[in-house]
């Protein structure tokens, strides 16, 4: 089985939308505020749509956000500016920072700090790809390196926080530890008001344009569920005619998110993650407010091999047919890999009856570029026009 789909009994919008803390305003304010902010590109991609059957196929490409080859900074910035107009930062000196990350996080966590004048520590795993460790310190950070993984490094980040008196800027959220989140997630929201102005479908507020395409099914992948929950607050509340099909994706070895939709009470459910090439995704416990919100919005949760996710890294990579080429890791790609998966897998036929990929209009977020650059050749090769054809 290389992917597994499950339709979410408990979709309602209504719900949905009474859910929704908020759109992107004051986020977006915030974001484009920032000396030397733009837009990241929204691509067409028409021959890889064809190839697939779908009607249309838009990436938003992340992996140009703030040069910072991942869109986690816009949730790390709206975060730290909600925060110090909470709790501005006691006496001349700079605040501190603290998160743990698998990569992404810590390093728009270092970048935002850093624009705001402030310090960031970022834990990490020891079995952090030496890349991402490179780039976040590049960042300015200070990096703790933690025997174990990524739950250890999150144990490690809290105890010396708390021991020591920082603010913990933490992308998920659990009991009691849930208004930074929040921030977090609004910030990603960011991304998809800027991806419906450029449909021509309005930014905050605005009006439909003439030339309006809406997308009808929208990809959005997750790890703790948090850029997938900024995603379906804004979309929920922003189109409804068409109502886009909202699919969350996940790696078959770290699914909690399909796990809990398939609880029998829709409660949130932590599995054990494995390994995966996906590792901005390799998350084995749901978000407290993510959960909630995406067991009422997303109309279905997909889970994906690596294999299929290498494979969206190549259809990518190669711009074939006069569409753009996109650099895209693994995460990044993991969005087009359920695409591929709905639209061809042999087990999957039921999930195309309830959802034909023919004729569907989507949208996919490239949420990071080549945050691992070795990870990244061995994907895609050298020559990205062999094989690999969806
Ligand atoms: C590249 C990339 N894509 C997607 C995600 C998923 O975000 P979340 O954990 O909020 O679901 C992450 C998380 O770190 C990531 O790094």
């Amino acid at each position: 089985l290389r992917g597994e789909f499950f339709a979410n009994p408990r979709a309602d919008d209504g719900l949905a939308r009474a859910l929704a803390w908020g759109a992107a305003g004051e986020a977006g304010a915030v974001v484009r505020a920032l000396p030397g902010y733009a837009p990241t590109p929204l691509l067409s991609l028409p021959a890889l749509a064809a190839e697939l059957g779908v009607e249309r196929l838009w990436v938003k490409d992340e992996s140009k956000r703030f040069g910072l080859k991942a869109f986690k900074a816009l949730g790390a910035l709206y975060a730290l500016h909600a925060f110090l107009n909470r709790d501005p930062a006691p006496g001349r000196g700079p605040a501190v920072f603290v998160a743990a990350s698998a990569g992404n996080h810590g390093r728009g966590l270092a970048w935002a700090a850093r624009r705001l004048g402030h310090r960031a520590v970022v834990y990490l795993s020891e079995g952090t790809a030496a890349a991402r460790v490179e780039a976040i310190r590049g960042e300015g950070a200070e990096i703790v390196l933690v025997p174990g993984d990524y739950d250890d490094a999150v144990r490690q980040a809290a105890a010396d926080a708390a021991r020591r008196g920082w603010a913990v800027i933490s992308d998920t959220a659990y009991e009691g530890y849930e208004e930074i989140p929040r921030w977090i997630s609004q910030g990603y929201a960011v991304l998809f008001d800027e991806a419906l102005e450029q449909l021509g479908l309005g930014g905050e507020g605005g009006g439909r344009g003439a030339e309006a395409i809406a997308p009808t099914l929208v990809m959005l992948q997750a790890g703790v569920g948090g850029l997938a929950c900024g995603g379906a607050m804004l979309l929920r509340a922003r189109l409804r005619d068409p109502r886009p099909a909202l699919v969350c994706v996940e790696p078959t070895s770290a699914a909690c998110l399909l796990a809990s939709a398939r609880h029998p009470r829709g409660e949130a459910t932590s599995v054990a993650c494995s390994a995966t090439s996906m590792a901005g995704l390799c998350c084995g416990t749901p978000s407290t407010i993510a959960w909630p919100l995406l067991r009422a919005a997303c109309d279905a949760f997909m889970a994906v091999d690596d294999d299929y996710a290498r494979e969206a890294m190549r259809a990518l990579a190669r711009g074939r047919g006069g569409d753009p080429a996109v650099v895209a890791g693994a995460s990044g790609a993991a969005g087009l890999a359920g695409l591929i998966a709905l639209c061809r897998e042999p087990s999957l036929a039921g999930a195309r009856a309830l959802l034909p990929p023919r004729g569907a209009r989507v949208l996919l977020i490239n949420t990071e570029g080549d945050t691992d650059p070795e990870q990244y050749r061995a994907a895609v090769g050298g020559r990205d026009d062999e094989g690999g054809a969806p």
